[in-house]
């Protein structure tokens, strides 16, 4: 990540989509997926249609496992009044937060930033803006730009070394006084039967392999503490079941495409009906066993 080289500039709603050199067009294609296609981004999963759809039934399973709140941070005054209000998504996705955040606090500025556009163009409220980047080069921001930086779900875009130097590439651009707050899922299961386990066991080496560390979720509580730059820290979990109940169920389907997309053993090597019993199996197990799953909110302010 190269901070010097990061443009010293801001873009908002004026000009809403915008792409950095190189990032644009560089996809491949794999089962019928589309993937990136980007030297040293290890983030595996697809950028296409079927994906937006699941990261917006993701964003909704996540909304009811925190009762219907969005964001834990103490700022619904500030973005509520608006005045020059700046808040910035990491690694986007579909938008779903960004949009949601946007029509809710008209006043305050959003802006997403995603290797990948995926969301809406022709929908985007007024207020939200989108840069296309890796962020891995750093954030294309000058330092304190923004009142609010969230990021959810970014555990597979970042490698164990890249997460504490991301944090501070977020700290950066945060404003003095500002917050950040990060959600991410623990993809290590409770009380998972065992075709479960064998998928989840694949699915950790898989990560690792990519220098992912599907472990890491609660330890970013740590990450953002040693990071000295950061004051008034706060963590939550919230707990929700694969199957069972309704937002079980959708759980499960978002569970599945995602590890479906990627064909790792042993689904690699099935057909598609094959497959189909293999989460149907999964599924059962996980009705059966009550296997759930943890969710991780982290919040804090960056010291004055
Ligand atoms: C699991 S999705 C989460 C999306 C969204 N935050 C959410 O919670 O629904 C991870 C996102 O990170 C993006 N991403 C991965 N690596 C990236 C990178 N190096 N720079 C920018 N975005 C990246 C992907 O394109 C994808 O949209």
């Amino acid at each position: 990540m190269n901070v010097e080289q990061t443009p010293k500039h801001i873009i908002f709603n004026d000009e809403p989509s915008v792409s950095r050199r190189g990032v644009l067009g560089n996809n491949l294609f794999r089962n019928g997926r589309r993937f990136h296609n980007l030297e040293g981004v290890n983030y595996p999963y697809p950028n296409d249609t079927i994906e937006t759809n699941r990261l917006k039934l993701d964003h909704y399973v996540s909304k009811y496992a925190w009762q219907g709140t969005i964001f834990y941070s103490p700022l619904e005054n500030e973005l509520t009044e608006g005045d020059g209000f700046r808040v910035l998504d990491v690694g986007c996705g579909s938008g779903s937060w960004l949009m949601e955040m946007a029509l809710d606090y008209p006043k305050s500025t959003f802006i997403g930033v995603d290797i990948a556009e995926m969301m809406t163009k022709e929908k985007r409220p007024q207020n939200v803006g989108f840069i296309q980047c890796n962020v891995l080069e750093g954030l294309p921001f000058p330092n304190n730009t923004f009142n609010f930086v969230y990021q959810s779900n970014m555990i597979s875009a970042f490698t164990e070394e890249q997460w504490p130097l991301m944090i501070d590439e977020v700290i950066r651009i945060t404003k003095p006084g500002g917050w950040i707050e990060l959600e991410e899922k623990h993809w290590i299961f409770e009380d998972s039967g065992p075709t479960m386990e064998e998928l989840t066991n694949e699915i950790v080496k898989f990560a690792l392999s990519r220098g992912i560390n599907y472990h890491m979720t609660p330890f970013i509580y740590e990450l953002l503490e040693t990071n000295g730059k950061l004051s008034n820290l706060h963590s939550g979990v919230t707990i929700f079941s694969l199957g069972g109940d309704v937002l079980g169920e959708l759980a499960f389907k978002s569970f599945k495409e995602l590890f479906h997309a990627i064909r790792i053993p042993p689904l690699d090597k099935m057909s598609d009906l094959e497959v189909e019993k293999y989460f149907e199996t999964i599924r059962q197990e996980c009705e059966t066993k009550k296997t759930s799953a943890k969710l991780y909110k982290f919040f804090a302010q960056k010291k004055l």
